[in-house]
Parts: structure tokens; C-alpha cells; sequence
């Protein structure tokens, strides 16, 4: 009988680990991060979406002074800019990788409003990000904060610059570190 409950135990296992399904999430606004997201999406399969605000950041505009001040005013204010509803239903997905650039060395206050919207309880979160040369910032230890009941495993970095050259690599070893 024991032998019975562990064949049918393992078996359960094997099935909800066959619809276990990734779901990569990512902001960007000039491009970088999306270059990364789509090579994390291109090696662990299932479905992309990218976080829209509903009133855009001009893209044109990224490193000039009004957007920065626009950026650092969000954080100071601890704005929550309105962001489109994801067009997926994350009750889906068992893991969640999720990307972003780093602006004042946090997450975009579009992130805080992802997280204020989106309840990851339960779920693997995996992040990334694009960066100057401040690595992920505070962004882990806040997405720790803001999803206690998740599990967040160790992110992905990448210099927004390398975007540019083949991240391929970088990715799967990053992967294989983190068991994904
Ligand atoms: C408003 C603003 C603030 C930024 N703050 C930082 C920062 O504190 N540290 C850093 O390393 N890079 C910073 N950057 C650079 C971006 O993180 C970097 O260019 C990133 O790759 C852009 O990603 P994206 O192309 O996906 O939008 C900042 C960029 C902007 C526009």
C-alpha cells in the first residue's frame, strides 16, 4: 500500500511539474531590458508580456534632464503610475521572472504598482534588470518586502551597454546557477 501512495505521489508530481509554466514580465523603456527579457524568454519557453503604463515614457526623452527629474520625483512622491491590465492571467504560472531598469538606484515606480496590483504569493519570482553600473540596487530586498509569501531567487544584473553584444550565454549560466 505505502509503495502505492509513493508511486501515485511521484506521479502527481511529475504532472503538476509538466504544467508548471514561466511567465516573463519586463518594463522598458529604451530597450535594453527588453533585449534581456527576450533572451530569458527565448531559453525558459512559455509567455512574455511587457508592462505598459498607461501614460507612456517618452522614449526619446530617456536620458534627458525632465525625465530623470520626472523619474526622481515618482520615487521621492512614491508615485504609482497607472499601469495596463497584463493581458495573461497569472494564476497560471508557477514562476514569474520579472525585469526592469534601474532608475535611482530602485525598481521604476511602475514595479511598486505591479506589485501593489499583482499577488505573487506562492510563486517562484525570479528578477532581472539593466543598469548604468549600480548592479540591482535595493531592487531584491524590496521585492522580497513587497512579496513575503513568494520565493525570490537570486537575479540577473546585465550593464545595460551589453545588451548589445549576445546575451545568450550570460543567460543560461545564470539559469543553470539558479536551478531554472
Ligand atoms: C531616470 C533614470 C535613472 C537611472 N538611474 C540609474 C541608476 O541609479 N543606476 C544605474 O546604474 N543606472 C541608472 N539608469 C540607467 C538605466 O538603468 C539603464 O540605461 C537601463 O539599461 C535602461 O533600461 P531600458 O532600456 O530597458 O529602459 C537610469 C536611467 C534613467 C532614465
Amino acid at each position: 500500500m505505502k509503495k502505492l501512495f509513493v508511486t501515485l505521489a511521484i506521479c502527481l508530481g511529475v504532472l503538476s511539474n509538466a504544467d508548471a509554466k514561466n511567465l516573463t514580465v519586463y518594463f522598458s523603456v529604451s530597450g535594453n531590458t527588453e533585449k534581456l527579457a527576450n533572451a530569458i524568454h527565448e531559453n525558459v519557453g512559455d509567455d512574455i508580456v511587457r508592462i505598459e503604463p498607461v501614460v507612456a515614457y517618452p522614449e526619446d526623452d530617456y536620458h534627458n534632464k525632465s525625465f530623470t527629474e520626472l523619474a526622481q520625483t515618482e520615487k521621492s512622491e512614491q508615485v504609482r503610475p497607472e499601469i495596463k491590465d497584463l493581458d495573461v492571467n497569472l494564476d497560471e504560472y508557477d514562476t514569474v521572472f520579472i525585469g526592469y531598469p534601474i532608475w535611482w538606484g530602485s525598481m521604476p515606480m511602475v514595479l511598486y504598482t505591479f506589485f501593489d496590483k499583482y499577488d505573487l504569493s506562492g510563486k517562484t519570482i525570479v528578477p532581472f534588470n539593466t543598469h548604468a553600473g549600480s548592479g540591482a540596487g535595493d531592487t531584491h530586498d524590496e521585492i522580497v518586502r513587497m512579496e513575503p509569501d513568494a520565493v525570490v531567487l537570486e537575479g540577473l544584473p546585465v550593464r545595460g551597454d551589453d545588451t548589445e553584444s549576445d546575451l545568450s550565454d550570460t543567460v543560461k549560466t545564470w539559469l543553470e546557477k539558479i536551478g531554472k
